[in-house]
């Protein structure tokens, strides 16, 4: 019997039977929707893989799953996988950091873009204004050479924004618990303080992943420190800013706009106050949705599940886990 992966339905088709294809050598596939209810989870007792998109994996689901020897998250973050537990059961995590940095930062830009140049109301003037006599003419717009684009959090993605800001002649300005000299020497990246950032940023772009420590670090304090001509990005997770204050922030204008790809909740209510404002841009949650993108997350999450299911260790565990070899998974592959 070959043994059980369960893929998430949450991944598009296409994505989700090529990777069933990729892996049903050695596997028997099984693609699994609401992974919370009795009967997903008698599903999922005996599987040795599982492959979540946006599925919580905790302490419960773990408890119905003891033969399971990898969670191999389909994305960089994985704040929804109870990381201690897994651990104290010997059970890999990985992701699939490195290969969507690029996918990352590109639509950090577009953000960034289509607020500077209010791109969604010239299309909408296009659309519906340019040609009629008598027509408005709109506002003028601003470059981003020449601005101050602060990062928070300089990692993996954090770097790729840094990089595109320098090709856009932007001034680079970091704040991250750890000094990134080779950025900093690389594309004449400052390192300042949190405080400072917040303070000079023109753009404020958001590269961190969700913990405790990040949960709502950005918040009505730290948001009235911001430029009343600032912009702030997020594509990293929704939590890390406070939504609500930011809601404040952009109705009474304490900050110019915001460009956003993920949300307290999603997808977003459509009661959400942010549908109705004009001074933010709005995205699904699709930073990595590219071709190119996703192909390469899914073969990172394919050779971890194979070596894995192999009696190797994965090639690309969670930080928590870095060099831990767990057996379980050695001893039911030999
Ligand atoms: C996307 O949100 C990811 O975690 O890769």
């Amino acid at each position: 019997m070959k043994p059980k992966v369960i893929i998430s339905t949450q991944l598009r088709s296409r994505i989700r039977e090529a990777l069933g294809k990729l892996l049903s050598d050695v596997a028997e596939v099984r693609f699994l929707t609401d992974w919370t209810s009795s009967d997903s989870l008698k599903e999922i007792r005996d599987a040795e893989a599982l492959i979540p998109l946006h599925e919580y994996v905790d302490e419960k689901l773990l408890s119905h799953a003891s033969k399971l020897k990898v969670v191999s998250r389909f994305g960089v973050g994985y704040d929804r996988i109870d990381v201690e537990a897994c651990t104290k059961r010997g059970i890999y995590v990985t992701h699939t950091p490195g290969v969507l940095s690029r996918a990352v930062a590109e639509p950090t830009f577009a953000l960034m873009l289509c607020l500077s140049r209010r791109i969604l109301e010239a299309d909408r003037y296009v659309r519906r204004e340019w040609a009629k006599a008598g027509r408005a003419t709109l506002p003028l717009r601003e470059d981003l050479a020449g601005k101050t684009l602060g990062i928070i959090g300089l990692g993996r993605i954090g770097t790729e924004v840094a990089r595109r800001g320098k090709a856009f002649e932007m001034k680079i300005i970091y704040y991250d618990k750890v000094r990134r000299y080779d950025v900093e020497r690389d594309l004449e990246a400052e390192y300042v303080s949190f405080d400072e950032l917040l303070k000079t940023s023109d753009f404020v772009s958001i590269h961190v992943p969700l913990t405790p420590e990040t949960t709502s670090l950005i918040g009505e304090k730290e948001l009235k420190k911001m430029k009343k001509t600032a912009y702030i990005i997020n594509t990293s997770r929704g939590p890390v800013i406070d939504e609500k204050a930011l809601c404040r922030a952009l109705e009474e204008k304490w900050i110019a706009g915001a460009g956003l790809d993920v949300f307290a909740e999603e997808p977003l209510p459509s009661d959400s106050p942010l549908i109705r404002m004009k001074n933010v841009v709005l995205t699904p949650h699709m930073a990595t949705h590219t071709i190119e993108t996703r192909r390469l997350m899914m073969h990172t999450v394919v050779e971890d599940v194979r070596r894995v299911l192999a009696g190797k260790a994965p090639l690309n565990p969670v930080p928590e886990q870095k060099g831990k070899i767990f057996t379980k998974a050695a001893e039911a592959a030999e």
